[in-house]
């Protein structure tokens, strides 16, 4: 990759060789993500160093600064591990505030002024998609689209015809390579550990495939429900919400092939070409649910056809993974939250007496993350020889111990390094993939919150020796 030449050697950064944004913009300030997420983030990375520009906050809410500051230290404090005075304090320098509505186009010269010297702003787009072509026109007229970044935030769309609407707005004014779509999963050190294990290790590349795998399965499952989120949930459903996107994500990881290089767009290529390999998933291979009481939470229709536990079967049609089924499930209002990703190998041909289970993986990618395998040894004693199934660990980490995804995300895409962000072929084909599926395709069943679903999802996954519930 040729390297960016510029005056000041500074503002390029030495592992992407593009440059370093210098203005930090963000839409949404005093919005809930902006509270659970970007103010934690933004205070990591003032700690850390990687966020030394201006800091720009905007939002219609009759604010002032002293209002927004009193937000961020209450956001770091409830949802940041925590409040570092001097770290909060160089924080609050930083950061500015414009109030006002997204149709104004004076809030846009009042940014272009707060902008400044700043040469490369990124502005993060941290509003519903419905406000995307408003604020990017804005931004064209302004001036403050120029030689910027722009970050979005998921939903990205609800079909395939809106995704594709979203990305015709954003390519009016922004290049490709300048969109940064953020899945927040793509940021999870567990998820970018799914990639690297996979490559790293020379004995893996041999037998993942369908030679030797039998089956995957994905389980979301969450013990809460939908957590005051009822308008927007009724919106979305389990499909939309992260089956469609996150859970795609991890699909691509464990079923793609070997990048050329780490070099984002050589992985980004093999990623699109799983979802392209994906059949659309058929209605006959998917069970929806809603949990018993969620028709009763605020923001729901109290007919609400909205499901809140998907559970769907495909195939990836390539030659490594012809003819192994993909399983993945989700939910609200399950036994646990965890989320993993189980590879069940094949069965050895010497039937062994009393079998156990056969060899896998487990992934679990949260709240904790470990990487371990199923293997088979010879249960001790004198007896005949039967099987006993343990678990070597190759990794073991407590929940905490992840780098949070938004800091991750936010200093790569103002680094310009786009290798954790979904490329706009990528989601208009993950769309593809749930087109059949999206909506009361077919019938609801209900569950019992506190159960792993409703018991006609056992079906789907009857014929690969069913789900495995995480603990
Ligand atoms: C969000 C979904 O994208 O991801 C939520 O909208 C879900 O419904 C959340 O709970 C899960 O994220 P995490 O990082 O807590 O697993």
């Amino acid at each position: 990759m040729t390297q960016m030449r510029t005056d000041n050697p500074w503002d390029i950064d030495r592992s992407t060789g593009r440059k370093l944004s210098d203005a930090f913009v963000f839409f949404g300030a005093t919005g809930d993500l902006a509270y659970k997420k970007i103010f934690p983030a933004l205070h990591n990375m003032v700690r850390h160093g990687t966020l030394t520009c201006p800091i720009i906050g905007i939002a219609k809410a009759g604010w002032n600064l002293e209002q927004l500051r009193a937000r961020a230290r209450d956001s770091v404090q409830t949802n940041g591990g925590g409040v570092d005075e001097s770290v909060f304090a160089q924080l609050v320098k930083q950061l500015h505030f414009i109030d006002g509505d997204y149709n104004d186009p004076e809030v846009f010269s009042k940014l272009r002024k707060e902008i400044g010297d700043a040469n490369s702003p990124i502005h993060y787009l941290a509003i519903p998609p419905s406000m995307f072509r408003t604020v990017v026109e804005q931004l064209d007229k302004s001036g403050c689209s120029r030689d910027a970044r722009i970050i979005v935030e998921k939903p990205f769309g609800r079909n395939l015809a809106s995704a594709t609407e979203l990305n015709q707005i954003l390519h009016s004014v922004f290049d490709e390579s300048h969109i940064f779509r953020i899945d927040h999963y793509l940021g999870k050190e567990a998820v970018e550990n799914l990639l690297f294990f996979r490559f790293a290790n020379t004995y893996f590349e041999p037998i993942w495939n369908r030679n030797y795998i039998d089956s995957v399965q994905i389980t979301m499952a969450e013990d809460f429900g939908v957590a005051g989120r009822g308008k927007f949930y009724e919106e979305a459903g389990a499909v939309r919400d992260v089956i469609q996107n996150h859970l795609l994500q991890v699909v691509a990881l464990v079923a793609m092939e070997p990048p050329t290089s780490m070099y984002p767009e050589s992985v980004r290529d093999e990623m699109v070409k799983v979802f392209r390999n994906i059949p659309p998933v058929k209605p006959d291979k998917m069970i929806r649910g809603q949990f018993l009481g969620y028709r009763g939470e605020d923001g729901v229709s109290p007919n609400s056809q909205v499901e809140t536990f998907a559970a769907v079967r495909f195939e990836v049609d390539s030659w490594r993974w012809a003819g192994v089924p993909f399983l993945i499930r989700a939910g609200k209002s399950l036994k646990v939250t965890a989320t993993e990703v189980i590879v069940r190998l094949k069965r050895p041909p010497l039937r062994l007496a009393s079998d156990s289970d056969p060899n896998y993986f487990r992934f679990r990618l949260g709240p904790d993350i470990s990487i371990a395998t199923g293997v088979r040894v010879k249960r001790p004693g004198p007896k005949k020889l039967t099987a006993m199934l343990i678990e070597l660990a190759a990794v073991k980490n407590s929940p905490g111990d992840e780098v949070e995804a938004y800091e991750r995300l936010l200093s790569d895409a103002m680094r310009g390094d786009a290798l954790l962000f979904i490329r706009e072929d990528a989601v208009e084909v993950s769309w593809g993939v749930v087109d059949q599926i999206l909506g009361d395709v077919v019938p609801l069943r209900f569950y019992e919150p506190g159960s792993w679903g409703p018991p006609e999802a056992d079906n789907l996954a009857r014929d690969v020796g069913g789900w495995r519930n995480p603990e």
